[in-house]
């Protein structure tokens, strides 16, 4: 009977729940339980043992019961078992969706494909000499102020300079011409960018696309053709462009590009997005020669044309938004528009 409450012990000790409680409860105490067992064994028992032997079932019947009880109290407490119904029907969970941006860069992507340009994605975090020296800003050169750049705390590069967080995907151009070698070279590379803003139309972390073609023979009209293309397939049929005289220290000519306002089809007059009829694309122009032939491509027999576009304000101009950091605030109401 010592060995009853041992093994009970045993049992015990490894239940962490109240079913399995419930079947040790049946095993021990059941009506062809341990316990019942014992009690019809007593017709084998002589007369004058018989009165220790009842005492004996029915003390180890009070301990095995407290024991259960306990362990009881115990599971219990720690609400350990969970009523689970299995024949209740599953919960349905909200599907998510794609960000605005990443959807954005989507569809720039097939759109340039369609038409042979490669999406590459260069580093966010480059040398100075990718951010600037390769296109034709060398250190000191007050070009360099116009984008306003944050520096990484590490020790300079002998060669490449200080680690700075590229404030404009250009950073591409040399690595793309580097890794292609000889032209034809049709570029599409979308990455982060980083500059000290914060307002309606600028966030200190934004992404840009950038394109770049470099071939035989081409010109001003190939830009052009190209931005035309984009501006339909992206913002419309019938969506124009307009080239702006500008200077950028990496392409010669250079220009801003304009495309006309859907809101207003191009009218302007009382127009709340543009006021104008056009809106602000960003920067493009001829790849300048020195552009060229520091990524190791002749300017004598190649010539070619670069842009570079904020996709968060291509966004803002085709939905007709009024604040691109409503993009980054996670709040669920904006984004679940789109
Ligand atoms: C440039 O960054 C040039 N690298 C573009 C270029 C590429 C010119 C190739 C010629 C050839 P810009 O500083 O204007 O240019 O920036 C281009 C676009 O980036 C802007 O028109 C705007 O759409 C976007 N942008 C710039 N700063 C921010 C910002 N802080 N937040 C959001 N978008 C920005």
């Amino acid at each position: 009977m010592d060995n009853v409450i041992k093994q009970l012990k045993e049992n015990l000790s490894k239940t962490s729940s109240l079913t399995d409680l419930d079947k040790i409860y049946i095993e021990y105490l059941g009506r062809s339980g341990i316990i019942n067992d014992l009690i019809s064994k007593i017709k084998e028992i002589s007369n004058e043992e018989k009165r220790e032997y009842g005492q004996k079932v029915n003390k180890l019947k009070v301990s095995i019961n407290q024991l259960i009880d306990i362990k009881k109290k115990e599971l219990q407490s720690k609400k350990s078992e969970v009523f689970f119904d299995n024949t209740l029907p599953g919960k349905t969970y909200p599907r998510g969706s794609l960000h605005i941006v990443s959807y954005a860069i989507e569809e720039i992507t097939k759109i340039y494909e369609k038409i042979g340009f490669i999406r590459v994605s260069y580093p966010e975090v480059d040398w100075e000499y990718g951010a600037f020296e390769s296109l034709n800003m060398p250190s000191g050169h007050p070009a360099r102020d116009d984008v306003e750049t944050s520096f990484i705390d590490v020790p300079a590069h002998p060669t490449f300079g200080k680690m700075v967080l590229t404030p404009h995907t250009s950073n591409g151009q040399n690595r793309e011409m580097k890794r292609v070698g000889k032209p034809p070279i049709r570029m599409i590379n979308i990455s982060k960018c980083y500059r000290p803003n914060w307002d309606a139309t600028h966030t200190p972390m934004f992404y840009q696309f950038e394109g770049l073609c470099v071939d035989r023979e081409i010109t001003i009209a190939n830009l052009k053709g190209t931005l035309d293309y984009f501006a339909e397939k992206y913002f419309g049929k019938g969506t124009k462009t307009r080239l702006r005289p500008h200077h950028f220290q990496f392409t010669e000519p250079s220009f801003e590009v304009d495309i006309s306002c859907n809101i207003c089809s191009g009218k302007g007059m009382g127009c709340k997005v543009c006021k104008s009829g056009w809106l602000e694309l960003g920067g493009c122009g001829m790849v300048h020669p020195n552009v060229l032939h520091e990524g190791g491509i002749d300017p004598i027999q190649y010539t070619g044309w670069a842009f570079g576009f904020g996709i968060e304000r291509i966004i803002m101009m085709k939905y007709g938004l009024d604040d691109i950091r409503n993009y980054y605030s996670g709040d669920i109401r904006f984004l679940e528009q789109f």
